[in-house]
C-alpha cells in the first residue's frame, strides 16, 4: 500500500498518529535548519516539515526535491506551531521519518496554482499539468457531481440509460456535421451525431418509455465560449406526455441538481416566458431575468418629430435603468461606443437623465418638446433619479442590440451575480423560421417538433404563423436545455418535410426509417436535451464551458495537446479510396 492517507484528510484529531502520504510537490520553502514541502493531490495539501537537527540526510535529500516530484512520505502527525486556519489541514504538519521519491519531474512549463502564469495556449498543450490545479479538479468534480444527481433522479423516475450509435448518418439538427470516411464502404461516409435525437423517437417506437443518456454529440459549427464541437448532453425522452408533463419532470430535476449540487432549494415554479414575450420584453429567447430591466415599445410616440433616427425605425425601445441619471457625459459616450460596435450594430443611442429633481435632459432635445420627453419618461415608467436609454431602427436588430444593452448595465449595476440564479421556461417557439438566402423555411427546432395542434391549419396556409410545442430552459440568460414534443404522426412528418422543401424522395431517402417508424404504431412522445456542459459552468457561476471539459478544443478546434485533427498517412488514405485536394 503505496499510502494510509490522502493530502487532504488528516486534522488536529490524527495528531500523534504515523502516517504515509503520496502525492505532487507543490511548492518546498527551506528556512535555515527547517525544510517545509506542500504535498498535494486531489483531495488536499498537507504541510510536510523536514528538521535539520534531527535527521541531517533525510533534510538534504528533501531540500533537493523541484515541484511537481511525485514522493512518498511517513512520519508523525504534530500540531503546527504557526496553523493555516484557511485549509482543513492546516493545523497540522507530517514530521518526516522517511521518504521515496517515487518519479522525479521536470519543471513544468506554468506554476500549478489557482492563479497561474501559464497562457490559455501553453495550459492547453499540457492540459494533463492543467488539470493539477485544484480550480479544474473542483470543476471536473462539480461535473461528476452533475452527471451522478441527474442519473439518480432519472433512475428515481424509472428512466432508463441506453446508449446509442456514434457512428450514423446525418441528424438534421442544424449545424454541419463531422464525418467519417467508412473503409468497408467505399466512398460511402458516416456522420458524427449532432444528437442522438431519431435514435431516442425510435426508442419510444420501441416502447422503452422513458429514456436519458449522458452522450457526447458533434456539432461542426462556430465556437463561442459556451459551443464546443464535442460536447455532452442530458438528453430524454418520454411516451404518452403532453408539454406540461415534460416541464413537470424536468423542472424537478433542475430543482434536484439546485438542491443537491448547490444546496438551492426552489420552492415556486420556473417562470414561464412565450418566446414573443421573451423577445419583446428582452430582446431575446434567453433573457437574463436576475435583473428586470424591461423593455418599452416606445415606436408610436416618437414617430412624426422630424427626428429622422426614429422617423424611419421600425421600431424604438427603451430601457429604463435606476440609479443612474448622473452618468457622465463620457459614460455615454463609452454607452454609445458599446452599441455601435460592430457585433452589436446600432448606429447610436439616445438618452434621458431624469435628475432626482425631476428635471428630464435627453440627448435629442433638438427634435423633442419637454411635453415629448414627459411622455417617454411616463410611458416607461421612469421616475427621478433614472436614466433612460433608447434604440431605433429595424425591428429584430434592434431588439437584439437592445438585449445587449440591458445586459451591460445590468452588469454595471452589479445585477449579474453568478451566485444568484434565475431558471424559466421560454415556450410557444415558431416551428419554423423563413430564411431570406435560401428563400425557404427552417425548422427553429428540429423537423421532428410537433405543431400546437390549433395552429395544424397554418402548416398549409401560413406556415411561418405555427407555434411548436417546443420549449427551452434559460438560466441566468444561458440557454441551458431544449425540447420539445414531436410529430408520431407519419402523415403529419411528410407535411412537415414538404413545408422544409423536401421532395417526398429526399425525405425518404433521409428519413424514411423514421416515417416509417411512425406507421407501426409510434406513441405520442416528447422530450428534451440539456447541455451537460453548459450547466456545469452556470453552477460554478461561469460563462466559458472550456474548464468544465477535461480535454476540450481551442477556438480553431484543434487538441493542442494530441495536434488532432492530424494528417493521416497515404496507406490510410488509399484504404479508404480518398485523396486530399492540394
Ligand atoms: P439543442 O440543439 O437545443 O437540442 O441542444 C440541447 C442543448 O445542448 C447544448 N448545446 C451545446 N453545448 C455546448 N456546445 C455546443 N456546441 C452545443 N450545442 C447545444 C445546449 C442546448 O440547450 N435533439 C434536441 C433536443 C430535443 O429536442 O430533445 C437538441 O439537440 O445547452
Amino acid at each position: 500500500m503505496y499510502r494510509t492517507h490522502t493530502c487532504g484528510e488528516l486534522n488536529i484529531a490524527s495528531a500523534g498518529s504515523e502516517v504515509t502520504l503520496c502525492g505532487w510537490v507543490q511548492k518546498s520553502r527551506d528556512l535555515g535548519g527547517m525544510t517545509f514541502i506542500d504535498l498535494r493531490d486531489r483531495y488536499g495539501i498537507t504541510q510536510l516539515v523536514f528538521n535539520i537537527d534531527t535527521d541531517k540526510k533525510l533534510c538534504e535529500e528533501a531540500r533537493k526535491l523541484g515541484r511537481e516530484y511525485v514522493i512518498q512520505a511517513s512520519g508523525k502527525v504534530v500540531e503546527r506551531s504557526s496553523k493555516n486556519l484557511k485549509i482543513p489541514t492546516g493545523e497540522i504538519e507530517i514530521a518526516v521519518s522517511s521518504l521515496t521519491v517515487l518519479n522525479p519531474s521536470e519543471l513544468p512549463p506554468f506554476t500549478i496554482e489557482d492563479e497561474t502564469d501559464g497562457g490559455d495556449e501553453l495550459r492547453m498543450k499540457y492540459r494533463y499539468l492543467d488539470l493539477r490545479r485544484p480550480v479544474l479538479k473542483q470543476n471536473i468534480y462539480l461535473r461528476h457531481v452533475i452527471a451522478r444527481e441527474v442519473r439518480k433522479y432519472m433512475d428515481s423516475l424509472g428512466f432508463i440509460e441506453i446508449e446509442t450509435p456514434v457512428l450514423i448518418n446525418s441528424t438534421p439538427e442544424g449545424a454541419r456535421d463531422f464525418v467519417v470516411p467508412s473503409r468497408l464502404n467505399p466512398g460511402k461516409f458516416y456522420a458524427l451525431p449532432q444528437s442522438p435525437q431519431t435514435f431516442k423517437q425510435l426508442l419510444m417506437a420501441a416502447g422503452f418509455d422513458k429514456y436519458f443518456q449522458i452522450v457526447k454529440c458533434f456539432r461542426d459549427e462556430d465556437l463561442r465560449a459556451d459551443r464546443q464541437p464535442e460536447f455532452t448532453q442530458i438528453d430524454c425522452e418520454m411516451s404518452f406526455v403532453e408539454q406540461e408533463d415534460i416541464l413537470t419532470t424536468f423542472e424537478g430535476m433542475a430543482k434536484h441538481l439546485f438542491r443537491e449540487v448547490k444546496g438551492i432549494n426552489f420552492t415556486e415554479q420556473f417562470r414561464r416566458l412565450s418566446y414573443e414575450e421573451a423577445l419583446n420584453s428582452y430582446g431575446t429567447d434567453k433573457p437574463d431575468l436576475r435583473f428586470d430591466m424591461k423593455f418599452t415599445d416606445i415606436t408610436c410616440i416618437v414617430k412624426g418629430k422630424g427626428f429622422p433616427v426614429f422617423d424611419s425605425a421600425e421600431y424604438a425601445g427603451g430601457i429604463t435603468v435606476s440609479g443612474c441619471s448622473e452618468y457622465t457625459r463620457r459614460q455615454l459616450d463609452e454607452l454609445t461606443e458599446f452599441v455601435k460596435r460592430p457585433q452589436i450594430g446600432a448606429k447610436g443611442l439616445v438618452y434621458v437623465r431624469y435628475g432626482a429633481d425631476g428635471s428630464l435632459k435627453s440627448s435629442a432635445d433638438k427634435f423633442f418638446s419637454p411635453c415629448d420627453i414627459e411622455l417617454w419618461a411616463k410611458e416607461t415608467k421612469s421616475s427621478p433619479g433614472d436614466l433612460i436609454l433608447i434604440l431605433a431602427g429595424a425591428k429584430k436588430k434592434t431588439l437584439a442590440a437592445l438585449s445587449e444593452l440591458r445586459l451591460e448595465m445590468g452588469r454595471r449595476l452589479g445585477q449579474r451575480n453568478p451566485d444568484n440564479y434565475v431558471p424559466l421556461w421560454v415556450v410557444d417557439f415558431p416551428l419554423l423560421e423563413w430564411d431570406d438566402e435560401t428563400q425557404r423555411y427552417y425548422a427553429m427546432h428540429h423537423p421532428f417538433t410537433s405543431p400546437k395542434p390549433e395552429d395544424m391549419p397554418f402548416m398549409d396556409a401560413d406556415p411561418g404563423k405555427a407555434r411548436a410545442n417546443a420549449y427551452d430552459l434559460v438560466i441566468n440568460g444561458i440557454e441551458i436545455g431544449g425540447g420539445s414534443i414531436r410529430i408520431h404522426d407519419s402523415s403529419v412528418q411528410k407535411q412537415m418535410f414538404r413545408t422544409l422543401g423536401f421532395s417526398e424522395e429526399e425525405a425518404a431517402s433521409q428519413f424514411g426509417f423514421i416515417i416509417d417508424a411512425f406507421r407501426y404504431g409510434a406513441p405520442p412522445h416528447g422530450g428534451i436535451a440539456f447541455g451537460l456542459d453548459r450547466l456545469t459552468a452556470v453552477f460554478a457561476g461561469q460563462d466559458s464551458i472550456r474548464d468544465f471539459i477535461a480535454f476540450p478544443k481551442n477556438n480553431a478546434g484543434k487538441d493542442v495537446m494530441i495536434d488532432s485533427p492530424s494528417v493521416i498517412s497515404p496507406k490510410q488514405l488509399d484504404e479508404l479510396m480518398i485523396s486530399v485536394r492540394k
